[in-house]
């Protein structure tokens, strides 16, 4: 129909982690984080008002949404309602080529394309700054997807008052020095995951001894990360990510009751990254919260990394993705 606006999103995958709230309705985190933006697994929303319509409609691959994946939805849409003054129902149409729940980071994707399209639709006028924050209350890591190549969610002043510390998170381009990596994600299981990471960052923040450590570790990441990406070092980006990492099992591992998300797979592949290492090339894993393992590497190196990780991913299969664009508006 008239009047619908499309805007296309990619997932991101982090280098340093963003694993725990500290305000779980405006979705303040309790360390910045910084990703890569991928240039696959779009994903596509068109968005359109409906002044006659007395509920919104919400439409997932073809399917209506249902349940808690429609109430995000509709509930971010309010938010934009508010924001604009405007009572409008949508419907909204939302196309993703990506493993839903699985550790792919679909929602970043989907809720960086649907905070363009929904801004968009109901006439804000925002900044990529403002947009990545609108992002944010659909779900953290959805605000480094409005940004292509690398970015950084900044935590902000999340103890100040409500209004200043929703102003102050938000993620920036990160500068980069002459670096053209790819990942080579390993899907050695595309189900759905038996604990959603909220829950999972919720219960690790309450209960595990590791959590402050690991927290203080990752702000020190952060700004090795920062250096290593400026002077393109691969290796240094490489290492600091394979241990932020690590670092963040780590915290889910030591919860009460313990989060495992990596599976005897997700250990074969990261055995095969060892490999890699100890034969001279340069990969190292990142996992986020499901079993599937992103190897970082050199452009080069791309194809024989996928070729030893889908060998030690039995029966998985393997993407490699470069560094893509931010979230976007596109013509029908
Ligand atoms: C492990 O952004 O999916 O992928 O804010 O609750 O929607 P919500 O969580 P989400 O968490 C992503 C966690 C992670 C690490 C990361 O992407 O930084």
């Amino acid at each position: 129909g008239a009047n619908g606006v499309t805007a296309v999103a990619q997932p991101n995958i982090a280098l340093i982690k963003y694993w725990g709230k500290r305000d779980e309705h405006l979705f303040l985190p309790w360390t910045s984080s910084l990703s890569m933006t991928l240039d696959i697994f779009p994903t596509t929303t068109r968005v359109h008002l409906d002044a006659e319509a007395t509920d919104d409609e919400v439409t997932f691959n073809g399917a209506p949404a249902a349940g808690e994946e429609r109430r995000r939805i509709t509930g971010f849409l309010d938010l934009v309602r508010q924001r604009a003054g405007l009572t409008h129902r949508a419907v909204v149409d939302t196309r993703n080529t990506v493993p839903t729940g699985a550790g792919l980071a679909s929602s970043a994707g989907g809720f960086a394309a649907l905070a363009v399209a929904a801004a968009t639709a109901y006439g804000l006028d925002l900044d990529d700054t403002g947009l990545s924050r609108l992002a944010r209350r659909g779900s953290g890591s959805a605000s480094r997807s409005i940004f292509g190549g690398f970015a950084v969610w900044n935590a902000g002043t999340p103890t100040a008052p409500p209004a200043e510390a929703d102003l102050s998170s938000y993620a920036e381009p990160v500068p980069v020095g002459d670096l053209d990596p790819a990942l080579v994600i390993a899907v050695v299981n595309a189900g759905p995951k038996d604990v959603s990471s909220r829950a999972a960052m919720r219960r690790t923040v309450e209960t595990s001894p590791l959590f402050e450590p690991w927290a203080a570790s990752s702000r020190d990441d952060l700004t090795e990360m920062r250096q290593a990406l400026l002077r393109a070092d691969l290796d240094a980006v490489g290492e600091i990510a394979e241990r932020n990492s690590l670092g963040m099992h780590a915290t889910m591992l030591s919860a009460r009751p313990a989060v495992r998300y990596l599976s005897p797979a997700s250990l074969t592949v990261l055995d095969s990254v060892l490999r890699l290492r100890r034969d001279g090339i340069s990969a190292y894993a990142t996992m986020d919260a499901g079993p599937n393992v992103k190897v970082l590497c050199r452009r080069a190196d791309a194809d024989l990394v996928a070729e030893a990780v889908r060998a030690a991913a039995a029966g998985g299969t393997v993407h490699i993705a470069g560094t893509g664009q931010g979230a976007r508006l596109i013509d029908e």
